[in-house]
Formats: C-alpha cells, sequence, structure tokens
C-alpha cells in the first residue's frame, strides 16, 4: 500500500470538505497521492476559499472545465481527466459526492481498468429528475470499492444486486471535516458581520436546479422565506447560479441578507449558531444533524432520509404555506431531538483509510 499511488478528483464545492479529511488519513499512513481539480467550481468563493479553510493541497492538476451545459461540462472533464490517468497511471482513483466530475472522474478510469472508489456512495432520492441522482446511480454502478455513510445506503446498493464485497460501511467524512473545523468556525463569531447573535437568525440557502431554474417556483420559495423573514433575520449566502435567477426574476427579496457564497468556517460557524436552517442543499442536511439545528429542507425527497428519521431534518417542499407554518412550529420550540447517526463520529476517514489498506 505505501508504493501505491492514489488519485483523489475534486470538482466543485461539496467535493472539498469531503476530501480532505481523506487525503490527512492517507498521509498519516504514508501514502503517496496526488489530487486533481477537475475546475467545475471556479469563483474563488466557490474553491479557493475551501483550500485555505480546510488546509488542503493545492491541486496537482488542473484541469479548468469551467460551466456548460451537462453534456459539455462530462465530456470535457472526461477528456481533460483520460489524459491525467494515461500520464499519471494511479494505482487508484478516489470521487467523492455526487456531482458531474464524480461520475465523468469514474467512468474514465472504468474504461482504463484502473480501480476507483466511490466515497459517500448508495445515497438515493430515487428521483431521476435530479443530474445528481444520475450520477450516483451510474457511479456506483462502475466503482469498485463503496464506502458508504450510513446502513441506509449499503441496503440501497445491495437492492441493486452489488456484489456485498464491494460495499464498506465506513461512515460520514463529511461530519470528520465538521468535527476538526467547528470551533474554529465559531470562534471566528461570522454572525457577528452581520449584526446577529447566536441563536438570533435563520440560515437560508438554495441552489438545486428545480428550485432555482423555474422562476414560478424560485418566486414561490423566495416568497415563503420573506414571511419568515417576518419573524426572525434571515441570511442567504446565494449560489452564483442562484444569484443570477434572482436577478433575472426581477425582484430582490424583500428583507432578506442577501450575502455572496460564504468560506467553510463562516458557513459552518454560522450554521453552528442559527436557531433554524431553511436548505435545498443536502450535506447541509447531514450538518444541522450533528449540530442540532432544526432544518427544513425544501425539497420533496432526500437521499439522506437518515436525516429525518434520526436527526433535526423535515421534509417541507416548497409549497409557502407549509414552509412558513413549519418555521413557525420550530420558532415556537417545536423542534425534534436529533441522535448522532453510527459513524458520524469524526472517524470516517480512517475507516476509509483502513477499507483502502485492505
Ligand atoms: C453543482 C452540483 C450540485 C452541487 C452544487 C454545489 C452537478 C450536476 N451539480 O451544482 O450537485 O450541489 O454544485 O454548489 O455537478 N457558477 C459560477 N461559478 C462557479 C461555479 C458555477 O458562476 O464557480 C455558475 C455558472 O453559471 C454555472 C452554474 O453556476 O453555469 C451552475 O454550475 P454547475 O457546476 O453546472 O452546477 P451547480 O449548480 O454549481
Amino acid at each position: 500500500m505505501l508504493a501505491m499511488k492514489v488519485l483523489h478528483v475534486v470538482g466543485a464545492r461539496p467535493n472539498f470538505m469531503k476530501i480532505a479529511p481523506v487525503m490527512r488519513a492517507l498521509d498519516r499512513r504514508g501514502v503517496h497521492q496526488e489530487l486533481v481539480h477537475t475546475g467545475q467550481h471556479y469563483d474563488p468563493s466557490m474553491s479557493d476559499v475551501f483550500f485555505a479553510d480546510l488546509g488542503l493541497p493545492r491541486p496537482d492538476l488542473h484541469l479548468g472545465v469551467g460551466s456548460g451545459s451537462h453534456a459539455e461540462q462530462t465530456a470535457r472533464i472526461m477528456l481533460g481527466f483520460e489524459k491525467v490517468l494515461s500520464e499519471r497511471r494511479p494505482d487508484l482513483v478516489v470521487v467523492v459526492g455526487d456531482v458531474n466530475s464524480t461520475l465523468a472522474c469514474a467512468l474514465v478510469a472504468a474504461k482504463m481498468h484502473i480501480p476507483c472508489a466511490h466515497v459517500e456512495a448508495g445515497l438515493r432520492s430515487f428521483d431521476m429528475t435530479m443530474p445528481e441522482e444520475i450520477n450516483r446511480v451510474l457511479t456506483d454502478r462502475i466503482c469498485d470499492l463503496l464506502l458508504t455513510p450510513s446502513e441506509d445506503a449499503d441496503e440501497n446498493l445491495l437492492r441493486e444486486g452489488t456484489p456485498p464485497e464491494r460495499i464498506r460501511l465506513v461512515g460520514n467524512v463529511l461530519i470528520d471535516a465538521l468535527a476538526a473545523h467547528v470551533d474554529r468556525g465559531r470562534a471566528r463569531e461570522p454572525w457577528r458581520v452581520y449584526g446577529q447573535k447566536p441563536g438570533g437568525y435563520a440560515l437560508f440557502t438554495l441552489h438545486r436546479p428545480s428550485n432555482v431554474d423555474d422562476p414560478a417556483v424560485l418566486s414561490r420559495v423566495l416568497g415563503a422565506i420573506e414571511e419568515v423573514q417576518r419573524e426572525i433575520p434571515v441570511l442567504f449566502p446565494a449560489h452564483p447560479r442562484t444569484r443570477k435567477a434572482i436577478e433575472a426574476l426581477g425582484r430582490t427579496p424583500r428583507g432578506l441578507l442577501l450575502l455572496p457564497p460564504l468560506g467553510y468556517l463562516d458557513f459552518l460557524g454560522l450554521t453552528s449558531a442559527a436557531r433554524l436552517v431553511l436548505t435545498d442543499s443536502g450535506g447541509l442536511q447531514e450538518e444541522t444533524t450533528v449540530l442540532g439545528v432544526p432544518c427544513l429542507t425544501l425539497r420533496e425527497n432526500t437521499e439522506r432520509p437518515i436525516t429525518v428519521s434520526c436527526g433535526t431534518n423535515e421534509l417541507v417542499g416548497t409549497d409557502p404555506q407549509r414552509i412558513v407554518a413549519a418555521a413557525r412550529a420550530v420558532l415556537e420550540g417545536r423542534v425534534k431531538t436529533p441522535r448522532t447517526p453510527r459513524f458520524w463520529d469524526g472517524r470516517a476517514a480512517e475507516r476509509i483509510a483502513d477499507a483502502l489498506f485492505r
């Protein structure tokens, strides 16, 4: 294993905090590692700040693919990554999560017969209209080692006929990153910049195509958040996709504190001290569960059902009345008492290193 060369892939914002603990765990074992950034996310606020906050090494290679349609982006990543694999010839490729970079690189590795491990395997929303669901299903089908965050993921894979020897329940690496950084995030007291106090504000994020790209849905959701804002200040760090969609709508949400995308530490600090989170993010459903912060997810389904069954998460969809009623219930103190899922203990990356060694 020590002589083995591992090549990690990151591309988009949610990848960075998942690869950081894995690279650190393999580093401790003296494994030779390289990091490839596909460039799917390229704004400094969507990429560079995370490298700095997480102490990630500079990427050894940057493919610079940028934005485009799904086909363009996926194809550009594949072309770039095929060259990388031909030159670098790693013994193992590690991909994380469910973004276009994940599937594109797994597909190239599989075609070149280079073993590929998928971190955060097995999650399913069973909603094939989500680009991420397509990425998840296909990535798991072609990877050799499926490293899962929770038992439901194992069950999904087994139901799909995955050979059990390819599956390893290792736990949630996003929580490794959280455990390593939450104190630093809180110590920055990021809420002060916005004139807020711990427990005195709600945090809102939105970026799913299904919520953002359709002006009718976006208007409806923003209307609901404006209602919530009458009861509690709402901080809204907006993804570039969302900011563009709001500009196209021609109406800035009344009263909301519309912020640029934030770095990892500031965002984690803000999440940990929020009274309530409203979001359509996947990772945030998990983070709020571990932090014990009530989370209302503005979707009809989730690939992370354990955050609903064990955690603080509640699916509220995009119907304004439902969103506002659920927010009011939380503000009136009707909150769930979470249980931390098994192996969401800050040691998932160690288990991943063990699994790779085996
Ligand atoms: C991607 C992932 C999504 C993840 C999200 C986190 C896929 C299919 N989707 O969605 O699963 O939750 O990242 O952020 O991989 N843009 C910028 N600057 C950037 C990046 C994007 O302005 O640095 C804008 C561009 O207009 C771009 C749009 O955002 O066209 C969408 O970017 P893209 O990478 O296609 O998907 P995300 O919506 O970011």
